[in-house]
């Protein structure tokens, strides 16, 4: 086989620009090589080669519609990626070259504050950021700082003791990464087989003068279970009532914070309750676009501290911006836009209802087996997920199961619970807006004919033929 790349300058094999028009895509001499690998090669190539290689490479990731793995968005309009397409030179960031392109964002930033109903009288501030990860880092940041002036200005020694979350030990790793960047200890609270959220007295009783904040969870990653924030909210005003140190929440809504207002608009969690000050989501979960967009709002100017803003021109003015990252492109908070104007309010429930709808069907079929205990069966948004009952007498587990399931095409996880819960063993679909009814019922099928080549199979990779010494799949 000869590759297309070497050190020799004049390498035979190096690409030479001969061919013209008339040589058919695959009679091209490029399609005979290897692709570069460590270091450019000498020639040029056409962009029709150069496209088709790379898309082929591409292709064994299989199908991202099939991947219920991810969160994130694997379908947009037409209209929507054209918009986006047309605006990917566009820096975000420039806010006095490309002014409309801030205003929209500004507009995405009302509108989800309006979604989260912040309340009359406060000056809420927003950005848009690049996923909920940049988002929670910049929330636990506002925190921090918060935290830090208030403490100084009570007296407390703030080199004591270094500054503590509070959050379930259901976290996102974004969480980890922060408390680690910022030097925070995270104070993490079990989950248990009985409590798979954030358990609340446990959570006060974590509380003390260097916590920073507690982060209530709207979509825990592993299984999709909601924090009960209203209690939460509760129990922190009541704290608040008889302490000079004053307790703040802020909402990890990455997957939920787009889907409740929608479907559930009654859920007490979001800025309703007094003592949420700061809200993230990812537009590229049920915000609907591509990834990588996402949002944060603080309710009033009061919780994002000075320090956390910095200026950028704009228009021979100055404009605020509290985003980490500098330069991307502004195509999906265009994307966000774009969704927002098209689908408006009735637009994202109907989408988000029949969703759910999906994700019932599906957690009522796994459930029809008999074999899996359900652990989300998407009341509350469209995840479903399951473990195998422990008096199931199969040969196989939940790991063979993922993998027959590859066979077909489809991405379906399985992967042990966190910390106190690694004994459990999950696998979790989630449920996008396009996964159509039909989908689900050829998924169904797919799942039941995986099961009976598994009760047949005489080889297994994970259940008791073979056994796991670490459990592979999928980490989070
Ligand atoms: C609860 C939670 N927080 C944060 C994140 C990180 O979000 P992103 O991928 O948008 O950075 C996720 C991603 O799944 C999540 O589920």
């Amino acid at each position: 086989m000869a590759i297309l790349h070497s050190n020799k300058k004049n390498d035979q094999h190096n690409f030479t620009n001969k061919e013209n028009y008339d040589t058919p895509l695959f009679g091209t001499k490029e399609m005979d090589l290897t692709l570069p690998k460590k270091t450019l090669a000498q020639a040029s190539i056409s962009p029709q080669v150069a496209y088709r290689l790379i898309a082929d490479e591409l292709m064994d990731e299989g199908n991202a519609r099939l991947n219920l793995a991810t969160f994130c968005q694997t379908f947009m309009e037409p209209e929507a990626i054209q918009l986006m397409t047309e605006s990917l030179e566009k820096n975000a960031i420039d806010k006095s070259e490309y002014p409309q392109t801030t205003e929209l964002e500004n507009r995405c930033v009302s509108i989800i504050a309006d979604l989260w109903h912040v309340q009359a009288g406060e000056n809420y501030q927003g950005t848009s950021t690049v996923g909920s990860s940049e988002a929670c880092m910049l929330g636990g940041m506002a925190m921090k700082f918060r935290w830090r002036t208030l403490a100084q200005q009570r007296g407390l020694d703030i080199n004591k003791q270094k500054p503590n979350l509070i959050i379930s030990a259901g976290y996102q790793v974004c969480w980890e990464k922060f408390c680690v960047y910022w030097d925070i200890e995270m104070r993490t609270i079990p989950l248990s087989p009985t409590q798979l959220s954030l358990d609340i007295e446990l959570a006060m009783a974590a509380v003390d003068e260097y916590t920073i904040g507690i982060v209530g969870i709207l979509g825990i990653t592993y299984t999709g279970k909601f924090d009960d924030i209203a209690t939460l909210n509760e129990r922190v005003t009541a704290y608040n009532k008889v302490h000079e140190h004053q307790l703040v929440i802020h909402i990890d809504g990455a997957s939920g914070g787009l889907y409740t207002p929608f479907v559930d608009p009654e859920l007490m969690w979001d800025f309703r309750l007094e003592n949420v000050v700061s809200i993230n989501t990812s537009g590229h979960k049920y915000g609907l676009v591509y990834p990588g967009v996402g949002w944060i709002i603080w309710r009033d100017e009061h919780y994002l501290p000075d320090e956390l803003v910095f200026s950028v021109s704009y228009l021979g003015g100055d404009l605020p911006t509290m985003a980490i990252n500098f330069s991307h492109s502004a195509s999906h908070l265009i994307g966000q836009y774009y969704n927002f104007l098209r689908f408006g309010y009735n637009g994202y429930r109907a989408i988000h209802e029949r969703t759910r709808d999906v994700a019932q069907y599906l957690a009522q079929a796994m459930a029809e087996t008999g074999l899996f205990d359900i652990y989300n069966d998407a009341t509350n948004i469209p995840i479903v997920c399951w473990r195998m009952k422990a008096e199931t007498e199969k040969r196989w587990d939940l790991y063979d199961l993922a993998d027959r399931l590859l066979i077909h095409g489809w991405q379906i996880p399985a992967y042990p619970l966190p910390a106190n819960l690694e004994d459990i063993i999950i696998q979790r679909m989630v449920i996008r807006s396009d996964l159509s009814m039909d989908m689900a019922e050829l998924l169904v099928r797919d799942i039941h004919q995986a099961m009976k080549e598994l009760d047949k199979a005489h080889y297994l990779v994970s259940g008791s033929q073979i056994k796991h010494t670490k459990p592979s799949g999928f980490t989070h």
